[in-house]
């Protein structure tokens, strides 16, 4: 029997104080329900934002709290403690901000990011109905909210405009004096909050983490929150990014209906991802930004000089006087493809006059021979190529066909008509050739006089005897 009422006590104690508050020192056994941005890290940091821009995010206590006792009591006292770090985008420019909420719904859908800092929206800010009553962390100025600067604290009674606010800072207790802080530095720091219900005073106090709790607290305001807190509320985060985002980190968060809040085990909270420093930042750069600029730019130089080798490799002279000759040009790739590049196995003979190659033209699949002849002048160059230039238009049984030229610095190429069974020379003289009997030899001085002939009328008169 004692021990039944015993275990009733117990039973009552632990559903009473399941709706009492709650201490979590980094928030893996959490009750909480996220929305938006809003994620928890796998050690345990809640992270209420993450880059995106002109958005928000939530984090609430799942279960509703009890304020009153009965909807015509006024609200009981209750304290609350947490830590929390801005990471901002830029050093000096980030995201909106975030706030502390007690809200009569978790459900936050209605609300819009940047200054309205995922509380209210147009038609609702400002309105009696809301029943929410926010702490805001501000990090931007914005007129529309009278904001007095972009890293204030303030206390936001149903709508964005503060009842109270003030520069964030807390109050030293040695001299008595106001030391500011810097919200989005990066660094963690604590905040209590604090509501007398029969005082009817609600404060908030502001430390560096690690340092005990202020004597003196920053916002302090008289008011009767009677009206104001519905019987049943959420307690949570809202944050919210604008043109540029801040992450709103919360490291621990303890909770507690009447009385004073326990205090957190800062030992044991979540580490917060290390960002590099601005110094760190600025150092990365001086060394990796000069790196990359030189190899950009010796990249560039090698891009530059491999176009201007190619453009060398394949430059041709070329004068107006050789646009009249007709179409009897070759292009100096043309050739270079044919021939493979000039190789020696394609090399067919080579003498004073220079070297011969065989080639396959890279459009027609036509086979030809390219003889390359350098010179060293200019002088006679025009006359000569005029000259091959006609020999072109030849055409004879017995005369090698010449089928065009290309021209290069000091360096002429004469494209002909490929001879599958290699010159008369060869063949006359060659290795293991037999002699010619007469009647062969007959049938060749023939073919000669006749292409001789026939060159001699294309050329004209003077020759003709
Ligand atoms: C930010 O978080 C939201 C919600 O989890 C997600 O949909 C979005 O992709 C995240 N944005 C970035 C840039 O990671
Ligand atoms: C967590 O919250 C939900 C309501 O959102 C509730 O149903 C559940 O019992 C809670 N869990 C714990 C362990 O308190
Ligand atoms: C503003 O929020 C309220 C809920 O508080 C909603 O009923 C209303 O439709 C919202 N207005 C706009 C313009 O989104
Ligand atoms: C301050 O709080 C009261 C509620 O007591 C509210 O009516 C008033 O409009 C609030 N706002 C400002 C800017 O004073
Ligand atoms: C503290 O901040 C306020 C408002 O931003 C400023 O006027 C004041 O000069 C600052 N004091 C110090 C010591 O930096
Ligand atoms: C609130 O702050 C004022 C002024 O610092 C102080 O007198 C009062 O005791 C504080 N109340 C609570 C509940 O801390
Ligand atoms: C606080 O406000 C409630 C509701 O408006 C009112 O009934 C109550 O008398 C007020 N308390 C005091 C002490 O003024
Ligand atoms: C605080 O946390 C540390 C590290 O997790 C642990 O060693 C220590 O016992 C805790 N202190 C209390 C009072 O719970």
């Amino acid at each position: 029997m004692v021990l039944k009422i015993f275990t009733w006590v117990l039973l009552l104690k632990l559903a009473f104080s399941a709706n009492d508050g709650f201490t979590y020192n980094g928030f893996n056994s959490a009750n909480l329900s996220l929305d938006g941005l809003a994620a928890l890290s796998s050690d345990g940091l809640l992270k209420l934002t993450n880059v995106s821009k002109h958005a928000q995010g939530h984090a609430f206590f799942s279960l509703p709290l009890q304020f009153k006792k009965s909807p015509a009591d006024s609200v009981i006292s209750f304290s609350t403690t947490f830590v929390f770090a801005i990471v901002p985008e830029y050093p000096t420019f980030g995201g909106a901000g975030f706030t502390f909420v007690l809200s009569p719904s978790k459900d936050m859908s209605h609300a819009l990011p940047n200054y309205f800092l995922g509380l209210f929206n147009m038609t609702n800010n400002g309105k009696p109905y809301n029943h929410i009553l926010a702490v805001e962390f501000d990090t931007s100025h914005s007129p529309e909210a009278h904001d007095i600067d972009n890293n204030h604290v303030g206390i936001d009674i149903n709508g964005l405009i503060s009842n109270q606010s003030a520069p964030a800072a807390f109050k030293s207790d040695a001299d008595g004096q106001f030391k500011n802080l810097s919200l989005s530095s990066g660094k963690p720091i604590q905040v209590w909050i604090e509501y007398d219900g029969i005082d009817m005073q609600l404060n908030v106090t502001l430390s560096p983490l690690w340092m005990p709790k202020p004597k003196g607290a920053l916002l302090s305001l008289p008011i009767n929150l009677s009206s104001i807190i519905l019987d049943h509320m959420y307690v949570g985060f809202s944050a919210s990014t604008g043109i540029a985002y801040s992450y709103y980190y919360i490291l621990g968060w303890s909770f507690k209906m009447y009385g004073e809040v326990p205090e957190l085990n800062l030992s044991s909270l979540p580490s917060l991802p290390q960002p590099l420093t601005s110094f760190e930042k600025s150092k990365a750069l001086s060394i990796w930004l000069p790196i990359f600029l030189s190899i950009l730019v010796l990249v560039t130089a090698a891009i530059l000089k491999l176009i201007m080798m190619r453009k060398k490799k394949f430059s041709e002279l070329q004068e107006d006087w050789e646009l009249d000759l007709g179409s009897n040009r070759f292009s100096y790739k043309q050739l270079y493809k044919a021939t493979g590049g000039f190789k020696d196995k394609y090399l067919l003979g080579a003498g004073g006059f220079g070297r011969v190659y065989r080639g396959v033209l890279p459009a027609s699949k036509v086979e030809v021979a390219v003889k390359r002849i350098s010179h060293e002048s200019r002088q006679g160059v025009r006359e000569f190529v005029a000259e091959i230039a006609s020999l072109g238009k030849l055409r004879h049984r017995n005369l090698v066909q010449l089928l065009g030229y290309c021209r290069r610095k000091g360096e002429l190429l004469l494209v002909y008509e490929y001879m599958p069974n290699g010159s008369l020379d060869n063949n006359l003289f060659g290795e293991g050739r037999q002699a010619l009997n007469w009647g062969q030899r007959f049938h060749i001085i023939k073919g000669v006089a006749s292409g001789l002939q026939y060159f001699a009328r294309r050329l004209g008169p003077s020759c003709d005897s």
